[in-house]
């Protein structure tokens, strides 16, 4: 037999990822186990996607249900996994319809198509300007990372998607220059997640609302990482007490199955007549049969409650970590999705610290070169806290110690 380690990853793969030398081959819960047996505590939950952690019963069980009865159709039919999770989704939230995709850069493609058909059909070809904020991520493809606050990520590749401008976050007077009646949609996350774990202010986040509806703009919120209980709301926007018109949702969604969403209303939908937009595998029974499970084991109140619970114990233990070690400026985020951002003495090492935690037997995350990210399954269980910033506080010793 073949074998498989992390040398054939430099042989058969494209070198658009540097993953580390260990390779996980299982995980139960909050832990994991590499190759050689050793284990780990995963902070990092595959970037906030393990909302339940790994191999959860219920995930598992509706996997292995749908698995034996019925896999893909295409969209030539609809399915009853994709029905009654949107018929959930519809439940719990503004939303009123659903567009399913495979992930979070393919549900703000949908969105921003969505916001620029709208904007044509309703007032005309020249509304066609995106704003998006600096430091913002919404994806991949070529629209949604020229979207994205990071023209590093979209350099290089050929002639841009047109009329998209970045605004500061968190500075209203930066939108007011740029919005007018040529916007089309404004597409925000409520907490910047890949730019540094950074939460919006409430009153920046209620004035882009009303900026949005002078402007007759839509406004577009990616959930994508904030969705699905990681802040401890079901969607971070309920704790923010500004709806959306357009909201997108992947990664927890799915609990590690491949799901993306778009939700929005039904006079905003209607503009995605047949054949203005799709996808095959959108949809499909596998990956709505497992986010269903997923959505109904998280939309729970003792769950959700446990979000904002289980964030205490890890600022508490971030805290305590750094009175001893004086490595972190601040902590933010919300709920399981925080950031420690490292102080002048240890800018740009936040990937040393990432590295250091791994020898430990710890798996977290930086969001850019200041920050080291936890976002670790929402039901880990408390034991798992402590003993995953207990191994943390070994690294965090190590670097100080040099
Ligand atoms: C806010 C946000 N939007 C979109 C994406 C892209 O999602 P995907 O990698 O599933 O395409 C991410 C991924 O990190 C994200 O954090």
């Amino acid at each position: 037999m073949q074998q498989v380690n992390r040398a054939l990853f430099d042989d058969v793969m494209v070198p658009n990822y540097a993953p580390a030398q260990m390779i996980p081959v299982k995980g139960s819960g909050s832990r994991v186990w590499d190759q050689q047996g050793k284990e780990y505590i995963d902070f990092a939950g595959g970037i906030a996607v393990n909302c339940l952690g790994h191999c959860h019963p219920a995930l598992v069980a509706a996997l292995k249900e749908q698995g034996e009865k019925l896999w893909h159709l295409s969209n030539v039919l609809t399915n009853e996994p994709a029905l009654l999770l949107a018929k959930a989704l519809v439940d719990a939230t503004f939303a009123e319809k659903v567009y399913f995709a495979n992930s979070g850069a393919e549900a703000n493609e949908a969105a921003l198509k969505l916001a620029r058909r709208f904007a044509k059909d309703q007032f005309g070809e020249h509304k066609d300007q995106i704003i998006a904020f600096k430091q913002g991520f919404h994806g991949r493809t070529f629209f949604t990372v020229t979207v994205g606050g990071q023209p590093a990520y979209s350099d290089g590749f050929g002639p841009k998607p047109e009329a998209i401008e970045h605004a500061e976050f968190n500075n209203i007077d930066s939108l007011k220059a740029l919005i007018s009646d040529r916007t089309c949609a404004v597409m925000v996350e409520p907490l910047q997640g890949e730019g540094g774990v950074l939460p919006a202010d409430v009153e920046f986040m209620q004035q882009v609302r009303a900026l949005c509806d002078q402007h007759k703009a839509l406004l577009i919120f990616d959930e994508v990482q904030t969705g699905v209980g990681r802040t401890g709301e079901l969607y971070a926007y309920m704790g923010l007490g500004v709806t959306p018109d357009i909201l997108t949702t992947a990664k927890a969604l799915g609990g590690g199955f491949p799901i993306g969403a778009m939700l929005t209303t039904t006079a905003i939908a209607k503009h995605l007549v047949p054949g203005t937009h799709g996808s095959t595998y959108g949809g499909n029974p596998l990956a709505c049969a497992v986010a269903l499970a997923a959505l109904n084991t998280v939309n729970q109140p003792d769950v959700l409650a446990g979000v904002k619970a289980k964030e205490q114990l890890f600022r508490d233990g971030l805290h305590q970590i750094n009175e001893k070690y004086h490595v972190f400026a601040t902590i933010r985020g919300q709920g399981l999705l925080l950031g420690a951002v490292l102080n002048a003495d240890y800018a740009g090492k936040a990937r040393d610290f990432m590295v250091a935690a791994a020898e430990e037997g710890l798996m977290a995350l930086v969001a850019g070169a200041n920050v080291v990210r936890f976002t670790p399954s929402l039901v880990i269980p408390d034991a798992d806290i402590r003993e995953g910033l207990a191994r943390f506080e070994r690294a965090v010793a190590k670097i100080v110690q040099g």
